[in-house]
């Protein structure tokens, strides 16, 4: 698990997942995910269109060359399939308040939904942050009618800490501390 390994190699694996930074050679992938409209009906950033989705790689290839971390690319250990994005992003999540925290993030392809991917997924994320980066908190949103997130939400162990509203719908936010630091 080394910064270097990032184009080819996975950054990371777990049981049934591989996860590696972006390249420029993801744009179809990644807009095959968020321009699939039950996915951007959950999301925070909702549909984007092809202009937005090249934004969106390259905020995560440039912020994963400089933290280590950010969405990654996330493909079946068997078949190499891309199954969606998933990782840490050092951002203003709750914009009543104004700090930055490393915030969990995710979207799976419907393709391969109700596998227990974004969980098990989430679980390796999360092990990542806090063994290998030593983040001392992880913090996590979702829609208040996002029931899929919450119930991953409760199985990673995550503490409820906040409500807001962001364009009229309600955000349900969370955090973790990290337990070895
Ligand atoms: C939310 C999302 C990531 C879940 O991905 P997934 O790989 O299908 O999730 P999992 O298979 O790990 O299942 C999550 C849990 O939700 C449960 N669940 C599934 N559908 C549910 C429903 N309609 N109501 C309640 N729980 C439900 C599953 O049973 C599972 O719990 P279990 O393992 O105890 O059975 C995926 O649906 C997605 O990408 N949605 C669009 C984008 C999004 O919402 N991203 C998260 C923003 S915070």
């Amino acid at each position: 698990m080394t910064r270097l390994d990032t184009q080819t190699k996975p950054l990371f694996t777990s049981e049934r997942l591989a996860f590696r930074a972006f390249s420029q050679s993801d744009f179809d992938a990644l807009k095959s995910l968020h321009q699939h409209p039950d996915v951007a009906v959950s999301t925070f950033t909702g549909f984007s269109d092809d202009v937005r989705v090249l934004e969106e790689l390259n905020e995560y290839i440039e912020e994963y060359s400089r933290l280590g971390i950010s969405q990654l690319y996330v493909s079946e250990k068997t078949t190499g399939h891309f199954v969606g994005r998933m990782g840490l992003q050092h951002r203003v999540w709750n914009p009543e308040r104004e700090e930055r925290d490393y915030e969990l993030r995710f979207a799976i392809h419907p393709d391969f939904w109700s596998k227990g991917y974004a969980t098990e997924g989430s679980r390796a994320v999360l092990q990542y942050g806090f063994e290998e980066l030593r983040l001392p908190k992880i913090v996590m949103a979702h829609f208040d009618d996002n029931t899929k997130s919450e119930v991953i939400a409760q199985k990673l162990g995550f503490k409820r800490t906040c409500d807001f509203t962001v364009k009229g719908r309600v955000i349900i936010g969370y955090e973790q501390l990290n337990p070895l630091v």
